[in-house]
């Protein structure tokens, strides 16, 4: 029997939803068997946005990389996730790994990197494919062969992108001297596509390798998004083994610069949030991520239940000062059943406690009054996860220590507050994430509580607080539609 056979692997992910383990979140996207990563392939065609990930249906370990699919029109209601491109032919034989999407004459094309290793060596091509009616993307022309000269072997992840309606792609690299990372563009003159060079920018040396970078537009503006590894920790960012981040500036395709760009900026300050993808629509800039880390298996026990990782909640993004601002899509809105409204108003409190349910969203503002210290606590029984503002040093702490199962530690960031500390928490079964300063910045990361129980959010300050005004909704289930 073939190693990936579509309709075996389907009719047995058909079977698996709804997804029934207490760690299954309800409204991220995730798979019943199997590790998934990178989101891929975001588009919209014929009136559905198109998601692609990167998913090993044989395993928990990162091979076998095959490409799962689903669409949505409204980000909630899904098809059943289904294999759609896996490694069957010589050129990627290694894995199909990360790709963008692009609607086009009516069709749904992907752009792939064919994963091949030939005794130790890597062989990365660049191939083309077009999504099928039986959900199957059929392989196409490769465009980039190999590695160009000066860069190693770890040369992929293509991101599509126009310019003045000429078509280009960005792709991570590794130059060849002192293994450095960066990003290469490419045109497509005449059918074929012409190397234009590394983009260069200002950042110097910034780690060995650069993964799934995206061009963007956001007005006058040029964003790349980019995931550098090899970057050291600092006091207060770059906090993860490998970090997801951007720098805005203005991108001259005749000169490779990125002219005038921002300081490097993380895209999440959360623990779990790697390889984002973001999809420019109808003046939307919508992001998905990949909720995981590589190289940090041991901090993800659905390991031992046969499944690993989840996609982020989908984002839309703006650019302000060059900054970018985070917001949950306004779609997600329909998942709220039931609300309740918090109002504290003059009401002097330092503590406050709150049920919550299997699904909730949590939208508060916290007038600090004369506090110094506020922590917003979700607790699971004995266990706890802690966010804690200190307004003195102006920072945000995510304190995992107190879970017993999974990734610990902290994460602590700047974060700029006046008077008021604005939160919005999204709490599913496993994932949370955490916009602060509406959307300022933004933290995604994953608890394994031990007990099967709704947990309780509780607030604390060590003056009271002037104000606690919010809601607290419920959040239904992302909804998986057996297909016609
Ligand atoms: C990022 C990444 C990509 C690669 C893919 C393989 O997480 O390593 O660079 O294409 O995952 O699954």
């Amino acid at each position: 029997m073939e190693k990936f056979d579509k309709k075996t692997i389907d009719a047995k992910l058909a079977k698996g939803f709804p997804l029934e383990h207490r760690w299954h979140n309800r409204f991220h996207l995730e798979m019943p068997f199997g590790l998934i990563n990178d989101p891929n392939g975001f588009a919209y065609h014929q009136g559905a946005y198109h998601i692609f990930y990167q998913w090993n249906p044989l395993g928990c370990e990162h091979k076998n990389k095959c490409w799962a699919h689903v669409k949505t029109r409204d980000f909630i209601h899904y098809t059943l996730p289904e294999l759609s491109l896996w490694p069957d032919d010589v050129h990627d034989k290694d894995g199909c790994y990360s790709g963008c999407g692009t609607s086009e004459n009516g069709e749904l094309r992907v752009l792939y990197t064919c994963n091949r290793k030939e005794d130790g060596v890597r062989i990365p091509a660049q191939r083309f494919g077009t999504l099928q009616a039986d959900g199957s993307v059929r392989k196409e022309e490769i465009i980039i062969p190999d590695h160009p000269e000066k860069i190693t072997g770890h040369f992929r992840d293509p991101f599509l992108f126009t310019r003045h309606g000429r078509r280009y792609l960005i792709i991570g690299a590794q130059r060849e001297e002192e293994e450095k990372g960066t990003a290469l563009i490419y045109e497509e003159v005449a059918g074929k596509w012409k190397n234009l060079g590394e983009i260069h920018t200002r950042l110097g040396d910034f780690g060995y390798m650069w993964e799934c970078p995206n061009l963007l537009q956001f007005g006058s503006y040029d964003v790349m998004i980019f995931c550098p590894q090899g970057l050291p920790a600092r006091a207060y960012d770059r906090q993860n083994i490998y970090q997801a981040g951007y720098i805005a500036g203005h991108l001259s395709l005749d000169s490779m610069d990125m002219m005038q760009h921002t300081k490097f900026q993380e895209l999440d300050r959360g623990f779990d949030f790697y390889a984002p993808q973001v999809f420019e629509h109808e003046g939307r800039h919508l992001l998905l991520g990949w909720m995981g880390m590589p190289d940090k298996d041991a901090d993800y026990p659905s390991k031992e239940h046969g499944w690993m990782y989840s996609l982020t909640m989908p984002r839309e993004l703006r650019l302000r000062q060059g900054h970018i601002y985070s917001r949950p899509a306004r779609e997600l809105r329909d998942l709220r059943v039931k609300e309740s409204v918090i109002e504290l108003e003059h009401s002097m409190v330092s503590s406050l406690c709150q049920p919550l349910f299997a699904g909730s969203e949590i939208l508060l503002t916290l007038e600090l009054g004369e506090a110094k210290i506020v922590s917003c606590v979700l607790h699971y029984g004995l266990e706890k996860l802690v966010f804690s503002y200190d307004r003195e040093q102006q920072t945000m702490t995510i304190d995992r220590d107190g879970m017993k199962n999974g990734g610990r530690g902290k994460r602590i960031f700047k974060l700029f507050v006046d008077q008021k500390l604005s939160l919005q928490l999204f709490v599913d079964k496993a994932a949370v994430e955490a916009f602060f300063q509406h959307g300022e910045e933004v933290a995604s990361l994953l608890v394994f509580p031990e007990k099967n129980i709704q947990p309780e959010l509780e607030i604390h300050s060590d003056c009271p607080l002037e104000n606690i005004v919010g809601n607290i909704w419920e959040l239904d289930s992302y909804k998986f539609e057996f297909r016609a």
